[in-house]
């Protein structure tokens, strides 16, 4: 029989949320947990999921029964919850970024291989049928040599966003960044995935139209690993949010992505000829271009509990999510000296 996975999540707020409803569609999770400070969120959230509130969270890691914790607090949160979390034998499930320093990264990653336990970190955005597929035409070379990667994002949060839940967005030590370690990290993911790695940055950041401490707009230039250039372009200070967007140029062709989806493909193969394999299919599942929010977070989980019943890598494990998180870090230490 499938094992039956406790879960406990750390976070009453915006994507705790989603968490929530994401988990209680599989039928190999019972929410047992919320762990939350703020006393009145953690008991309508208790009450609405049928869970148990515990204001604090090293509290809720005493109750033996969990056996996953999920972590969906501010960003800076990360690392010591994960590290706790491990330190109490549980596996962990934790929101991007997954630490916001260089030494989070390294601990995060120590301490849940020292324990023995999975650390898996939400990218929702890589568990689309059209990302999959433009990643496997990469690899076979469906567009030529790729010759240039740009990713752009504009968004739109105002200051009332960022001054909202204690005002921790938008703060180098509880957001660890603006618009490229909140927002526009599932594009820097992508970006680096598809493309093979990031070898060479630089970037100029800016604060042009918020009271906050971080950039709300950057722009970046990459050499990538693959020897192809590229950019990245993020604010949060456009006038509505548009589609994040990835050009790939190559020799032999060129795609683009809008909000997970192909909507330029010019390539000698069709897309028809694209092989996936049945990792990729296993992976992108049901996707739909028009699926609600939540759903690919729900088929990650799905995918992460796999991976922790059957003890194989989890998708995205943390040493392949740091990637994005140092990539953002190198952007900051060249625009800012
Ligand atoms: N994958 C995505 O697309 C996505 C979307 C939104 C947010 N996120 C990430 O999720 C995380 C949370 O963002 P959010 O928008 O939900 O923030 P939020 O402010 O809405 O929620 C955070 C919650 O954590 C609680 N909290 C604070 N300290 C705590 C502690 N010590 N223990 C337990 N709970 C504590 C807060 O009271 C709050 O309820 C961030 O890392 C963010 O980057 C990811």
């Amino acid at each position: 029989m499938a094992h039956q996975f406790k879960v406990g999540i750390s976070g009453a707020g915006v994507i705790g949320a989603t968490h929530a409803d994401a988990l209680s569609g599989l039928e190999n999770v019972t929410l047992v947990a919320i762990a939350e400070p703020r006393e009145e969120a953690g008991l309508a959230f208790a009450g609405r999921w049928g869970c148990t509130h515990y204001h604090s969270y090293p509290d809720m890691l005493a109750n033996a029964d969990i056996d996953v914790v999920v972590i969906a607090t501010p960003s800076g949160l990360h690392p010591d919850q994960v590290v706790l979390a491990a330190e109490h034998g549980k596996h962990v499930i934790t929101e991007k970024p997954m630490a916001i320093t260089t030494e989070g990264l390294d601990r995060m990653i120590q301490a849940t291989e020292q324990a023995g336990v999975k650390l898996a970190v939400i990218f929702q955005n890589r568990l689309s049928l059209d990302v999959v597929t433009v990643h496997r035409a990469l690899a076979q070379g469906a567009f030529g040599k790729p010759i240039l990667a740009n990713g752009t994002m504009y968004w739109h949060r105002t200051q009332e966003y960022y001054d909202a839940n204690g005002g921790w967005r938008g703060t180098w030590a509880l957001d660890g960044g603006g618009a490229l370690m909140n927002q526009a990290i599932h594009t820097v993911d992508q970006l680096q995935w598809l493309m093979g790695g990031v070898q060479e940055i630089k970037a100029f950041t800016a604060t042009l139209n918020h009271q906050i401490e971080t950039e709300d707009v950057a722009a970046a230039a990459f050499v990538y690993t693959n020897g192809a250039l590229g950019t990245m372009a993020a604010t949060t200070c456009a006038t509505e949010d548009r589609k994040p967007r990835i050009e790939i140029i190559g020799t032999g062709g060129r795609v683009t992505l809008e909000a997970n989806e192909i909507t330029v493909w010019e390539s000698a193969l069709s897309r028809e000829e694209i092989v996936l394999t049945d990792a990729d299919r296993n992976l992108v599942g049901d996707w739909r271009a028009d699926e609600p929010w939540g759903t690919a977070h729900r088929r990650q989980f799905r995918f992460i509990l796999d991976a922790i019943e059957n003890n194989h890598q989890p998708y995205v494990s943390g040493t392949e999510a740091r990637a994005a998180v140092d990539i953002i870090l190198g952007i900051y230490r060249d625009a800012n000296g």
